[in-house]
């Protein structure tokens, strides 16, 4: 039973195995919090951990209760006004220009399984024994405003998944100016903040602080999630490590404005709210309608933050991602876009693609260029076929891929219109721009206004209409540009504060739609890159084009920040060409793929161009994808050693059964005459031994507690010139090497 509820104290108790989640009923019938953490014995009552002194200087909302003060009482979901100054979780601003609210209990409801949304991203459960869900029921009696607050525990993954719906069921029309779908307020402010943040081609990047006096918080403005920040944060402990303390993650499930913030008040109390940002949000509530906040989920481990994102490998890969490509190993792919750009004739594309099906590539993806007259600033928007590129249209293309014994994919990009479009011509009211003022660029393209339904509709019939026929597998969905001077001319002037949020509907409702017509596909979503690159968009595609920054060293970081919050299955990978086109860098070939096979592996390149030896090698390398990738997009990933903090870069996956493993060992600038290298290995059994690449046998025990010691050239500068039988793992700068484990004395 993970949802239990003390009728006596008014508490309800949520767990699983791992976590402890206590709220209870406080004495002015408002929500507040008791305890979020490891799992804890239950009670017939928690109640003593609520602060209940007078403290100086407090208000206090009950005259006959002068040391209740909502200033420092813990809250599950806190509105500003009454004693509280903190950040509230929502606000309604209503007719007489109040923005005062009183949400008291009603009621609640105790379920098996998870109710499903249709227009929103979110966690699911497959059958009802696998979560419990609670619904608590208050309501303002001035407003007549519902808010129904949602738990939903999982009994195997250690998470909650919350939202809340605000239903007006008075009789004036309200405005919700802030619904953060969760609030939690934790005793103290001993944590670490963690946040994933960077740039495009550098998206990710994990940065650490302490909590303080005051607010921290990472937000997007930009209509999409964003590679400056990313819609998730840990907040740990300052002792936690990779391996052990505890750890909380927090993982939006959406893709538009948000904000995360933890407020540390004056009593030590860390409030952390997250949701849609408030910024220029204002919806308008009418009586009778209802609104539903995306989803939190909140994650908890106890065994370090390895831990913790193994969990949400599990929850996103199991329980947000969908369709038949969820539990599947991904097709290794080939992209044309750092060969050709938009330049290519049928007959390049084929040249590329066959040389993909030679290496036994399974997936070719034709990227941008096919549609309209594309030109860097033409064509978006018009997603019928450019005929002198593709004479046989998509169908044609895709055909020919298919008989050499290829899957076929294609790019899109449906959120975007160049001026220069027949679209744009003939609607220039169709984009998101506001009246009177002028329209920003950005990669020479407008935003379409996706909050108007119409919009979504022409662009569906148009992709439908070209795809005719034609044997699709894979789309890569591409979005390119942040949203500016936001508004909708199919909205009225009220309701411009609710555009942002209709945008992403939109363009939810649009995977929708094409998922419905194009059940078996594969999606890839991208965002020039990693721009957009969330929990939500996971729903849809359950993988994503991790960075337009394909270069080993700085995917090796990139993939390695990624891996807190996302799971390795998420994320394309490619090898591409050397000097790579974002840093100039080159980095030899067994590297880029070393780094690149932990994700959605693909080429992105004009396999053409490579040396007879270099075909060889990328053919070998296909074959151990295939032979591996269910090892590695499907097991236990553990984080070794950090690239942004060492010279080197580590990581392994495990299977299920510990009978096998993968070591990734990564050089970024070699260095001289340096100490003795362990790796510590993780998560092998200690019991069994391994032998690592059919040579050596070793104890998984020893593996994990004194390390795998690779031999190091850095040890000495001239040892790679003593290496007769090729035993040095590690010869110089970008070099990398792969370990593959398997257990013998299995069970014994
Ligand atoms: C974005 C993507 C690239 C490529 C181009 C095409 O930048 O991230 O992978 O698809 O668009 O224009």
């Amino acid at each position: 039973m993970p949802v239990i509820f003390h009728e006596g104290a008014k508490e309800f108790h949520l767990f699983n195995q791992t976590l402890s989640y206590v709220l209870n009923v406080l004495p002015n019938g408002q929500l507040g919090q008791l305890y979020y953490g490891k799992r804890i014995r239950d009670r017939a009552s928690f109640s003593y951990l609520m602060e209940t002194s007078c403290r100086p200087i407090s208000s206090w909302p009950m005259k006959e209760l002068p040391n209740f003060s909502l200033e420092f009482t813990r809250q599950e979901y806190p509105s500003f006004g009454t004693t509280d100054f903190r950040q509230p979780a929502f606000e309604i601003n209503q007719p007489n220009g109040s923005h005062i609210s009183n949400f008291v209990y009603v009621s609640h409801s105790i379920t098996a399984g998870k109710p499903d949304w249709a227009h929103m991203p979110h966690s699911y459960v497959e059958s009802p024994e696998e979560a419990q869900t609670l619904e608590i029921v208050l309501a303002d009696a001035v407003t007549g405003v519902e808010l129904t607050l949602s738990y939903t525990v999982f009994e195997q993954i250690s998470a909650i998944a919350r939202s809340a719906k605000f239903t007006n069921k008075g009789t004036d029309p309200l405005r919700l100016e802030r619904a953060m779908s969760l609030c939690v307020d934790f005793p103290d402010d001993d944590f670490e903040w963690m946040q994933f943040s960077g740039a495009w081609a550098r998206e990710r990047a994990p940065k650490v602080r302490k909590l303080e006096m005051g607010v921290t918080a990472i937000e997007s403005m930009r209509g999409h999630s964003s590679s400056h920040e990313n819609p998730f944060v840990i907040l740990k402990r300052p002792n936690t490590t990779e391996a052990s303390g505890d750890a909380y993650g927090f993982h939006f499930v959406y893709s538009g404005n948000f904000l995360a913030q933890a407020e540390v008040d004056t009593f030590n109390v860390t409030r952390f709210t997250m949701g849609i940002n408030p910024r220029q949000f204002s919806w308008k509530l009418t009586p009778g309608e209802s609104f539903q906040t995306p989803e939190v989920l909140m994650t908890f481990s106890p065994d370090g933050l390895n831990g913790l994102s193994q969990n949400i490998h599990t929850l996103l890969r199991t329980r947000v991602a969908r369709g038949p490509w969820r539990d599947q190993p991904r097709p290794v792919l080939l992209n044309n876009w750092e060969a050709t750009g938009m330049e290519f004739t049928e007959e390049s594309i084929l040249n590329i693609a066959r040389k993909g099906a030679e290496v036994g590539v399974e997936l070719f993806v034709l990227d941008d260029g096919w549609f309209g007259h594309r030109t860097e600033f033409s064509g978006l928007g018009d997603w019928y076929v450019d005929k002198s590129k593709l004479p046989n249209g998509v169908k044609g293309l895709a055909d020919k891929v298919n008989a050499l014994g290829l899957k076929f994919g294609i790019w899109i990009e449906p959120e975007m219109v160049n001026e220069d479009s027949d679209l744009y011509r003939a609607h220039p009211e169709y984009v998101l721009a506001t009246p009177q003022r002028s329209m920003s660029l950005g990669r020479s393209q407008l935003v379409l206004d996706f909050s108007n339904p119409e919009v979504v509709d022409c662009i569906y019939h148009q992709l439908v209409e070209s795809f005719e026929g034609a044997n699709i597998s894979y789309i890569k969905w591409d979005m390119n540009r942040s949203i500016t001077e936001c508004y909708s001319r199919h909205w009225p002037a009220d309701q411009q504060g609710e555009v942002y949020h209709r945008y992403i509907l939109g363009v939810y409702s649009l995977y929708e739609k094409l998922l419905a017509k194009y059940p078996h596909l594969l999606f890839e979503s991208c965002s020039s890159g990693g721009c957009r690159f969330d929990a939500g968009m996971l729903y849809y595609a359950p993988q994503a084009w991790c960075s337009d920054d394909t270069d080993a060293m700085q995917r090796l970081r990139i993939q390695y920040g990624s891996s807190y919050g996302y799971p390795i299955s998420s994320w394309g990978a490619h090898v591409s060409e050397c000097p790579n086109q974002q840093v100039g860098r080159s980095t030899p070939i067994e590297t880029r793929a070393n780094v690149a096979f932990f994700g959605a592996f693909g080429y992105e390149m004009d396999l053409n161009e490579l040396t007879d030896e270099e075909i060889e090698v990328v053919k070998r390398q296909v074959q151990f994808m295939k032979e591996h990738r269910q090892l590695i997009q499907f097991g236990t990933f553990y984080r070794l050693m950090n690239p942004y903090t060492n010279d080197k870069g580590a990581w392994m996956v495990v299977a299920p059964d510990q009978s096998e493993a993968i070591v990734g060992l990564y050089q970024q600038m070699n260095q001289v005459n340096t100490g003795f290298l362990q790796v510590h290995l993780q998560g092998l059994n200690p019991d069994w031994d391994y032998e690592i690449d059919g040579k050596l046998v070793r104890g998984g025990d020893e593996l994990m507690s004194f390390g795998l010691m690779p031999q190091d050239a850095s040890a000495h500068p001239l040892a790679m010139l003593f290496d007769p039988d090729g035993s040095i793992d590690l010869m110089g700068d970008y070099d990398s090497k792969l370990y593959h484990l398997k257990a013998i004395h299995h069970g014994s």
